[in-house]
């Protein structure tokens, strides 16, 4: 199974946008190229910092953004929240339910995937946070018997990553969710909020990657600060049984140098 994973799409409606914010037509220049590509993904999963401190109105935007991408491109879309989200406007503009505050975090069961979305989002706080319910319900879920991989989704990541500047703003007490991730088979762990594509290995070997944003990215630290800079960046995904791949998927402009087949590949190969 394939699938996509973008991150901090920091999605705003209207005119006037912060440069930190996306438009939904950039957001859908993600979902046209991944639709062409040859490993087109089942769908997409974008990991929190979905809408940009917004009210109901721009998540019911939202959410007819994303019924046009499925129809569109044929991907269905999961979101988990981040700390730019608001639980109450989520629920009432997107889930189309009575406001309130409490986490957002739900199982989806696929043909080869098991995925498992989780809610450390806090409002008005930039760290997250995963309350003991949740935490339970994430080992009630672990233990049930599951044929399928298992890959577990979450804003915040759970561990270090190599932008050490912000880590101070990563998962609180992660060994509570690290200890529940020792005892159980997960292929990966996807996070966010790093706005840079980074890779790490929590202490009971589960891989997590945090995906780079598409509203903007942010560069290694130089001299004492970060530079937020405009960029497109997105994760293919593929797992399979025995393993589970993911990689940066780039959007941003590139000159081609050549383009070849894989026969064409193999023919220069044996040429030389
Ligand atoms: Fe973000």
């Amino acid at each position: 199974m394939n699938f996509l994973h973008i991150s901090d799409t920091h999605l705003c409606f209207g005119e006037n946008r912060s440069p930190i914010c996306s438009s939904p037509e950039r957001l859908e220049k993600v979902y046209a190229a991944a639709a062409k590509l040859d490993q087109k993904p089942d769908f997409v999963l974008i990991t929190g910092d979905f809408v940009h401190e917004g009210g109901p109105a721009d998540y019911a935007a939202a959410k007819q953004f994303v019924e046009n991408m499925e129809r569109r491109y044929g991907m269905p879309t999961h979101v988990a929240l981040g700390n730019h989200d608001r639980h109450d406007a989520f629920y009432r503009g997107y889930c189309e339910m009575p406001a309130h505050s409490g986490p957002y975090y739900y199982r989806i069961k696929m043909p080869g995937l098991r995925l498992l979305v989780l809610d450390s989002a806090v409002d008005d706080q930039v760290p997250g946070r995963l309350d003991s319910e949740q935490l339970q319900w994430l080992e009630d879920q672990l233990q049930k018997p599951c044929a399928t991989p298992t890959v577990v989704a979450l804003h915040h990541p759970p561990c270090g990553t190599t932008v050490y500047a912000t880590n101070q703003n990563n998962l609180q007490k992660p060994e509570l969710f690290q200890k529940i991730l020792e005892r159980y088979p997960v292929k990966a762990v996807l996070a966010g909020h790093k706005h840079f594509p980074t890779a790490a290995m929590l202490p009971g070997g589960t891989p997590v990657y945090t995906g780079a944003g598409t509203a903007f990215a942010i560069e290694m630290p130089q001299g004492g600060a970060l530079s937020f800079v405009d960029g497109i960046q997105a994760q293919f995904c593929a797992v399979y049984d025995q393993g589970f791949y993911w990689s940066p998927f780039c959007l941003d402009e590139r000159p081609l140098l050549v383009r070849m087949t894989p026969q064409q590949m193999r023919e220069y190969h044996a040429e030389k």
